[in-house]
């Protein structure tokens, strides 16, 4: 008994853990309950491509202190889950990954970088796929492997983002799945799940689907675990239909892999509502969708933040933030997070045959390249010198930084509040001194007519989808790449 609680006392020193989650068929699943998990995200990248820094050893998981008065206004906010799109393997992730994950939070990575030798390119991809990219995709694996809370790493971010890229970049991009799953299989003791972030081009977005999901005869590791869309269809106060979700909902019900929103979020009109949020958790999306990650965290010069952050560690809440934050409250996360899989076989995955492949034009060889020149030697030996990842004990959740609301007023007592084992965040699992502002907030809902361009109603969402994949782009690998190119 006593040697009980020493232990109990002990782990409680020791921060609280997430559960590691599993892919099970189409959904995301928690081996401990047996329920399904809903992705409540928002994409986390302080800085733009620039918080991503080599020379200066940073990126959006160094810096503590930082992560620390996030995770208190992410705990706010209601989410379970970050996107972090540019992360450096090389630096010490320890006491952001131990943060988040005493707040209850999981974390989706991006194997990439903005840096040329760091991400696949989406022209000429061949030129691109080489030992020293792999080893850094690699490295990105093993110094994020041993955090319980590390959910999912996405192989490439919209590299396929038009009809050109279409036609060269899937089997690069689909070789490059199988190599980090392989590594994954020989150095890591669970299966973290692998898979792509689309632009939702709706012309291609079901080809770019069927690509990654399909059942390629001799040779299974190269299947995408997951597959996950950056959708910006719903805009202002729309609905399922307007919107265009119910074609979503439809291309996806029989997908053999977890499907998500790896960003939302339209910003016309501005400030959001959020509308889209109680449909997305709603009865006609959760059986095909596990929910989705905002766009984005922080206001860059593109305008979707929902926090206004100074370089000098202060911030203000955007009134997008509390819009999303009565959003989420209105919701009943207890039964969300309860949802059960179906008992019955999970969908299975279509045979790879270029007859799944419906836009001309649209790469269908599924001959994929082969491994290059030293890559296997780094597949079977490990990445030498590996990063080494491990959650760690942390003394003090009081934020250090001055954090206001968007009428001034100071956010007083502002602290992750850590979870206790097993549990992951939901809204209402810290106040904070939010409550009257949720009350009060006249900051109005953004729905209804804004000063953007009304949104275009029904079908056309694919031309929509295709005007704004620049905010993501912009994130990725590809504006600097661009940059460098042209
Ligand atoms: C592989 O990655 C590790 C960790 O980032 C790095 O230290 C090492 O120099 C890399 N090796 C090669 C051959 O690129
Ligand atoms: C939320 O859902 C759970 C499970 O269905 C239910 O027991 C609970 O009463 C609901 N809470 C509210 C506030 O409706
Ligand atoms: C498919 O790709 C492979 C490898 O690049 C190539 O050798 C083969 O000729 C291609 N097949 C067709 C039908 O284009």
């Amino acid at each position: 008994m006593l040697i009980h609680s020493a232990l109990l006392a002990l782990g409680a020193t020791l921060a609280a853990a997430v559960q590691p989650l599993e892919v099970k068929g189409n959904y995301f699943v928690s081996p401990k309950t047996g329920n399904r998990f809903q992705v409540v995200g928002v994409a986390y990248q302080p800085g733009g491509s620039a918080g991503y820094n080599k020379d200066a050893g940073r990126d959006p998981l160094s810096d503590p202190d930082i992560c620390l008065r996030d995770a208190a206004l992410l705990q706010i906010l209601g989410v379970n889950t970050i996107r972090v799109y540019n992360v450096n393997p090389d630096v010490n992730h320890d006491k952001c990954a131990s943060i988040f994950n005493a707040a209850g939070m999981y974390m989706v990575l991006d194997v990439n970088s903005p840096l040329v030798g760091e991400a696949l390119s989406s022209w000429n991809p061949w030129e691109s796929y080489y030992a020293a990219y792999l080893n850094r995709t690699f490295a990105v694996v093993e110094a994020f492997k041993d955090y319980p809370n590390t959910l999912a790493f996405f192989s490439g971010n919209e590299v396929i983002d038009k009809p050109a890229t279409g036609a060269t970049v899937p089997p690069y991009m689909r070789a490059v799945t199988r190599d980090i799953k392989n590594y994954i299989k020989k150095h890591v003791t669970r299966s973290i799940p692998v898979g792509y972030s689309a632009a939702d081009v709706r012309s291609s977005l079901f080809d770019t689907f069927n690509y990654f999901q399909c059942e390629l005869d001799g040779d299974e590791m190269s299947k995408a675990d997951i597959f996950a869309l950056n959708s910006y269809s719903w805009c202002g106060d729309s609905d399922f239909h307007e919107a265009s979700y119910d074609e979503l909902v439809e291309g996806f019900t029989k997908s053999s892999v977890p499907i998500f929103f790896s960003e939302f979020g339209c910003n016309e009109p501005s400030p959001r509502g959020f509308s889209e949020i109680s449909t997305i958790y709603g009865s006609e999306m959760t059986g095909a969708f596990s929910g989705g990650v905002v766009y984005e965290y922080t206001q860059e010069k593109n305008n979707y933040g929902l926090v206004n952050m100074k370089t000098d560690g202060s911030a203000t809440l955007m009134p997008d933030f509390r819009n999303l934050q009565k959003q989420y409250a209105k919701l009943n996360f207890t039964e969300i997070q309860n949802l059960k899989p179906p008992s019955g076989p999970a969908p299975t995955a279509p045979k790879c045959s270029s007859k799944l492949i419906k836009t001309k034009g649209f790469n269908s060889n599924f001959t994929l390249p082969v491994l290059p020149p030293g890559a296997q030697d780094i597949i079977d030996k490990g990445v030498k010198p590996a990063p080494v990842g491990k959650i760690v004990k942390i003394t003090d959740y009081k934020v250090k930084y001055t954090v206001k609301n968007a009428d001034g007023s100071v956010i007083t007592n502002l602290a992750v509040n850590p979870l206790p084992n097993d549990e992951i965040n939901s809204p209402g699992s810290n106040t904070g001194s939010s409550t009257e502002e949720l009350a009060d907030d006249s900051t109005g809902t953004g729905t209804g007519t804004g000063t953007g361009p009304s949104p275009t109603p029904s079908k056309d969402a694919a031309v929509r989808a295709g005007a704004v994949v620049l905010p993501a782009v912009a994130m990725g690998a590809f504006a600097v790449l661009a940059g460098i190119a042209i």
